[in-house]
């Protein structure tokens, strides 16, 4: 039995998944703006129309504002479940199913890859290997955007550990202990910004596949 029955019963729940998830992004002001924030970041710095791919895409709630924003957007994901949904509410979307680690999708296709809300679920070899893989995937100069949790001890400091001890495994703690900036560098991107949001309790994370450099 899952040592996280509340995690369990809201993956197979979707009303309860978007309650809890309602109630963790209201300070960023609800759902709907927490899961622009990818593509907020992204959107700008992408030609019209750029092939866009949404690792861990889930229902498809982070691909909706790229598709509006009129980009081609491949939604991967590892659970059939979620993608049948995730197709149901965005006819647009692309779906593939995968592992986000191992993605079976050519390099070099997307000039963007971007990841909301799960990378907090992969342990750390995975995690590295799910960087290394979206590097690949990115077009020279591609960009990447990552939201996700960031330890905080200020006023969330005490919800944000009573949330991760009841929904979240022991990925997201190793997540809170590991530097991502510092990940993403280590592994080949460039241009790493980091913000973080929510009193300090969500960073949003955004880096660039260096072009090679040109021949002497
Ligand atoms: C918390 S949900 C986030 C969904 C979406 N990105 C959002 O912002 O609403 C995490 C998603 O990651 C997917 N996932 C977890 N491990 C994965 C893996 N190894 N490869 C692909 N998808 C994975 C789960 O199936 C789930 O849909």
């Amino acid at each position: 039995m899952s040592r996280r029955p509340l995690r369990t019963f809201a993956y197979g729940h979707p009303w309860f998944y978007h309650l809890v998830t309602g109630i963790s992004a209201l300070p960023v002001g609800g759902p709907q703006r927490l899961r622009q924030l990818c593509a907020q970041r992204l959107a700008p710095r992408l030609p019209p129309h750029a092939p866009v791919l949404d690792l861990c895409c889930g229902d498809g709630a982070a691909s909706a504002p790229l598709l509006a924003r009129g980009f081609p957007v491949t939604g991967l994901d590892c659970s059939r479940q979620a993608l049948e949904r995730a197709a149901r509410t965005h006819p647009g979307l692309v779906t593939v199913e995968g592992l986000a680690e191992q993605p079976p999708l050519a390099p070099g296709q997307f000039a963007g890859v971007q990841i909301s809300l799960a990378l907090h679920e992969f342990h750390r070899p995975a995690r590295l290997a799910l960087l290394a893989a979206a590097l690949r995937l990115l077009q020279p100069g591609g960009w990447f955007a990552a939201l996700d949790l960031h330890p905080t001890h200020g006023l969330l400091g005490w919800p944000q550990q009573w949330f991760i001890h009841l929904f979240e495994t022991a990925t997201a703690v190793d997540f809170l202990t590991s530097n991502l900036a510092a990940d993403l560098i280590a592994t080949g991107y460039g241009s790493v910004a980091v913000e973080t949001l929510a009193m300090g309790a969500l960073q949003l994370v955004t880096a660039r596949n260096p072009f090679p450099p040109s021949a002497p």
